[in-house]
């Protein structure tokens, strides 16, 4: 099913292997048209478990010949403090599920680094901006959603002009890692994000959620207030919006 206004797309689909499939296949189709125009194209990626399976999809592409090559990327977020080693860091995530199993090159896939001392944050949150400007600007975000409605490690609050910036990290969402860090009290505090207005500056954005987990938030930021109090409310205000969600998130979703 496919509900479609002057700036947003809201697709459900019957499984989230097919949600996936979709959202893979439009990242080869962006690959595909900015090759053909003699460019490269830019993503802004997410980590987590909803875009998982985008990138099984993607690596499944490149082994089918799809190349990554001419791609360059920026991730959402990390943790902080968190040595980019950790398993549950998300340049850890990045790497294994996605730049050491396609073809693009190293010094195209831009994270936010975790162990950076205190002093040093500012510039190398600057230092990102200025990078995502000079690469052209991010033609597809991939975005998810967490259940108190943040994006990113934007958590309800903060201000929709925010910029890349470290944020302390909402005690919903660190409940919500706590299983991964094995236990609570091992999830950091604090998290380095892009910002609300640094997304918003996407040509394109992609929003995934699944399951039932996700309806209620998903409805809310959709359809609800547009409020800095569930920051995923901003994109009602973005030009280009397609919302991906499986048959789980939609039964919820349409109550
Ligand atoms: C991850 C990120 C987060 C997640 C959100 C949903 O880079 O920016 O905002 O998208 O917390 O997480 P999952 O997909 O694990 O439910």
């Amino acid at each position: 099913m496919t509900i479609e206004t002057k700036n947003r797309k809201v697709l459900e689909f019957g499984s989230y292997q097919q949600a996936c499939e979709y959202v893979a296949d439009t990242i080869a189709n962006l690959i595909r048209n900015r090759h053909q125009e003699g460019r490269g194209c830019v993503l802004g990626l997410a980590t987590g478990a909803t875009p998982a399976g985008v990138y099984k999809c993607l690596v499944k592409k490149h082994r089918e010949g799809q190349t990554f090559a001419h791609v360059t990327s920026f991730n959402l977020d990390e943790y902080w403090p968190m040595n980019m080693i950790n398993p549950q860091s998300f340049n850890t995530y990045m790497r294994s599920h996605f730049f050491d199993e396609v073809d693009m090159k190293i010094q195209n896939t831009y994270l936010l680094p975790g162990m950076e001392p205190l002093e040093n944050i500012q510039q190398i949150c600057s230092a990102y901006e200025d990078a995502i400007e000079t690469s052209g600007g991010i033609d597809t975000q991939l975005l998810g959603i967490g259940r108190n409605g943040h994006i990113a490690f934007n958590e309800p609050g903060t201000s929709f002009q925010s910029r890349t910036e470290l944020v302390d990290l909402h005690e919903q969402t660190r409940k919500d890692a706590a299983a991964t860090f094995g236990g609570l009290e091992n999830v950091p505090r604090q998290g380095i994000t892009m910002g609300i207005a640094t997304i918003m500056q996407a040509r394109k954005i992609i929003l995934m959620a699944n399951g039932k987990a996700k309806s209620s938030v998903l409805y809310q930021a959709l359809h609800g207030p547009v409020t800095e109090e569930l920051p995923a409310s901003v994109l009602q205000l973005h030009p280009d919006v397609t919302v991906v969600m499986d048959k789980e998130c939609a039964a919820g979703f349409l109550k």
